[in-house]
């Protein structure tokens, strides 16, 4: 709970002069080939293909994730294609800007630095100077002098965000605004202001790992379903155009308990290891324990490997770790996470060179999963030899390296990994003298 004061004067006094007219749609000019390019393709693809010309776009993240980075970044640039950018630095100094440009191994006349808190004045300027692009770093410390709360209060946020979006739309500029998510405390979040603005946008990542995720939440000229990897070097954030390669650098091949499943972000896929430990439980309920899965998701799917593959699971305590930090909430990756769990369980290895995609029923079943081509198109991209597919699904074989194996039930998938372990086995034997 928040509490809000109604001010006397909200700061919005009706248009004056010309006004709008209404138009008929057929004669609305479109704005879509007009769109400026970041010059960092993974932002471009999450903002639908590049910046709208008049779009107010919120980013958020938790503190020190590397917000004030990323569009530091952006408006460097742009001021190296020749465009001017406004930086409001209602948080830093203008030397700490500097300092991280430096890192950022580019400093150009194009980026105006305004340290300014209250935003009138931030108005007034971008007037006089009508920049290409507005970075309002962050929106939780500017105020406007006409209200009386103090910065970061929920009327000061959504008030500052008006008189934005009036500039924005009045002037077809674009503005960023940053929002740092709080947890609590007299500091609105950016959920605040989320309804008014065109793109929310949060970047997302773990504390201990490099990479970034940039991911739209809310987009009134795009896709939300596009995610953007970025990594986090010493001289800012850089590209990953290759994701899946990413994600699977560290894999341990050969280990049980890993399975790589492939996972769509928007209309990119993108392959991911899983990982499942079992291990005997102590006293009491065992602990079924995921990161970067649902914890339901994974109950329900011990318990169909319980029921329909004949696992012991009652004493096993089951952790499963989506590795790199990503959260997996397709359902097409039940398939891959139940088998790694199986795999760990028996201590057979899965094949290393096969993905597993599929959903799963309660019944057992393998359900059909959608995109699957393109699925398929990226693990045969990156090497991958086989793949494990709902026997529902009616996808030829891609490419004569990716074999296809339909799969119609876990119980099937559990014994094939038994039939694969006896195998190597006998490959073993050949192998070994004697
Ligand atoms: P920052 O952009 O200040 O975060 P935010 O604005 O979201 O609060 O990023 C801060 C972190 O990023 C800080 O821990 C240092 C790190 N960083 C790098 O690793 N490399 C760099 O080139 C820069 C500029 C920052
Ligand atoms: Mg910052």
């Amino acid at each position: 709970m928040v509490e809000k004061t109604v001010e006397s004067s909200s700061g919005m006094a009706p248009e004056t002069g010309g006004g709008t007219r209404p138009q008929r749609l057929s004669q609305v000019r479109s704005a879509e080939g007009r769109r400026l390019t970041l010059g960092l393709p993974e932002f471009d693809r999450v903002l639908g293909g590049g910046l709208v010309p008049g779009s107010l776009v919120l980013l958020g993240g938790d503190p020190g994730i590397g917000k004030s980075t990323l569009l530091l970044q952006v408006a460097l640039r742009l001021a190296e294609y020749g465009q001017e950018v406004l930086y409001v630095a209602a948080e830093e100094s203008p030397e700490q800007i500097k300092l991280r440009a430096d890192r950022l191994g580019s400093v150009s006349d194009g980026v105006v630095v305004l340290p300014e808190t209250a935003l009138d004045r931030v108005l007034e300027t971008a007037e006089e100077l009508r920049p290409t692009m507005i970075v309002v770093d962050s929106i939780q410390t500017v105020y406007l002098t006409a209200l009386e709360s103090s910065p970061g209060s929920v009327s000061q946020l959504r008030d500052c965000t008006a008189q934005l979006l009036r500039f924005a739309k009045q002037t077809a500029t674009p503005i960023f605004l940053v929002g740092h998510v709080t947890k609590e405390g007299l500091i609105a979040g950016p959920r605040v202001v989320e309804h008014m603005v065109d793109v929310v946008l949060y970047l997302e990542g773990e504390r201990f790992y490099q990479h970034r995720i940039l991911r739209a939440v809310k987009n009134r000229f795009g896709s939300t379903n596009e995610i953007g990897v970025f990594e986090m070097t010493d001289s800012g954030l850089r590209d990953v155009g290759n994701p899946s390669e990413l994600f699977l650098a560290e894999r341990v091949r050969d280990a049980p308990g890993s399975a790589v499943v492939v996972a769509l972000e928007g209309t990119r896929p993108i392959l991911i290891e899983v990982q499942a430990l079992t291990s005997p439980a102590g006293y009491g309920t065992p602990r079924r324990v995921a990161t970067g899965f649902d914890a339901t998701r994974l109950q329900l799917l011990v318990a169909v490997l319980t029921k329909h593959a004949g696992l012991r699971l009652a004493d096993q305590d089951v952790f499963v770790n989506v590795t790199g930090g990503i959260r997996l909430v397709e359902p097409a990756a039940d398939l891959g996470v139940a088998l790694a769990i199986a795999s760990s369980a028996s201590g057979i290895p899965l094949d290393p060179t096969a993905v597993y995609i599929g959903e799963l029923g309660l019944a057992g079943e393998v359900r059909g999963v959608h995109a699957l081509e393109r699925r398929l198109q990226e693990a045969a991209r990156l090497g991958f030899e086989r793949a494990f597919v709902p026997a529902s699904s009616r996808v030829a074989s891609l490419s004569a390296e990716l074999r296809l194996i339909p799969i119609s039930s876990l119980a099937e998938a559990v014994s094939a990994l038994a039939a694969q372990a006896v195998r190597s086995r006998q490959n073993g034997s050949e192998l070994s003298p004697g």
